[in-house]
């Protein structure tokens, strides 16, 4: 078994940029996904960051060839079975998907082979509760971008072994993040903060106390936040983030309850900056248009 084959499921925000950061530290990496679109456009995806990565002068063109070359693209698990060490889930945030994932994965990789979830908050033991060895099932959750983010916050379920969270830290190691261990609880220790703070900066948009240029503004310049409330909701999908006070609400309680100014952008199509618009609107490169925040009244 090599701890240097890495299969990652899910090729969209988080997959992205998970492969890359496996592809960047010399692994091998099979990247799938159920939708061949979200396949080419995570290649594009990341060899944008790789190009970026040129031009910054931190890598050569040589290592970026070098790390494409590493990289497959595969439609099914069962494409991308052979020897791997690690699965790293990272699809829709939806239990009964997760589950499927694990139970998939279980029957293409040999015994032994770590299955992680980079859950923004569901339940790991839930999502293990349906592998043969449990042992082996563990959160990885990871942060976008994640070129640019250090943390990975490894969850402990019910039934993880210590041998497995060590595997996983060395993994976030080898990648060159920061791991802290958490035990099992609905959003950890980082989705629970930022899921409030942004529902809160919504909650403050509907009421009008507030236009979302100066909300942002206000946590960027008060409290030295790399990026307002609200263009984090965008840069993390408000579907996302929708599924994640839902499942917050259903288990710590009302503070949770999703602002309906989300409920109504996610019925729209508006989820941020995936779709193009979310509350800012962006151009054809990406950038934010000026002065494009949702005005709910
Ligand atoms: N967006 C963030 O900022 C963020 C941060 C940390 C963790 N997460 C978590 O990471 C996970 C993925 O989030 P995302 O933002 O990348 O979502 P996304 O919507 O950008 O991508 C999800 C991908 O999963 C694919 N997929 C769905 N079902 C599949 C299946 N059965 N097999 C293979 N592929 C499948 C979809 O085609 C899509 O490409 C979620 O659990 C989310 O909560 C997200």
């Amino acid at each position: 078994m090599t701890d240097k084959h890495i299969v990652v499921v899910g090729a969209g925000l988080m997959g992205t940029g998970i492969t890359h950061a496996f592809l960047a530290s010399g692994h091998h990496v099979t990247l799938v996904d159920t939708n061949g679109n979200a396949l080419d456009q995570a290649r594009q995806s990341i060899t944008k960051i790789f190009s970026d990565g040129v031009r910054l002068g931190k890598t050569t063109e040589a290592d970026v060839a070098d790390a494409m070359a590493r990289m497959t693209g595969a439609e099914h698990l069962r494409g991308a079975s052979g020897d791997t060490a690690l699965v790293m889930e990272t699809v829709t945030e939806n239990l009964s998907i997760k589950q499927a994932i694990v139970r998939e994965a279980e029957a293409c990789f040999k015994a032994g082979t770590v299955i992680a979830t980079n859950t923004s908050a569901l339940s790991i033991t839930e999502i293990a509760s349906v592998a043969k060895t449990p042992t082996h099932v563990i959160g990885m959750h990871f942060f976008n971008p994640v070129h640019k983010m250090k943390l990975v916050e490894i969850v402990r379920g019910l039934e993880t072994s210590d041998e497995t969270v060590a595997r996983a830290r060395a993994w976030a190691s080898a990648i060159g993040k920061t791991s802290i261990e958490v035990n099992e609880a609905p959003g950890f220790t980082t989705s629970r903060i930022s899921a409030l703070l942004g529902n809160e900066a919504m909650y403050m948009l509907s009421e009008g106390v507030a236009s979302a240029e100066d909300i942002d503004t206000s946590l960027r310049m008060a409290f030295n936040h790399p990026m307002g409330p609200l263009e984090l909701g965008d840069l993390t999908g408000w579907d996302t983030r929708l599924a994640v006070l839902q499942y917050l609400h259903q288990t710590l309680g009302e503070k949770f309850r999703p602002c309906p100014l989300i409920i109504k952008l996610v019925k729209a199509g508006r989820h941020g900056r995936k779709t193009g618009r979310g509350i800012y609107e962006y151009d054809d490169k990406g950038a934010k248009i000026p002065n494009s925040g949702v005005r709910p009244f």
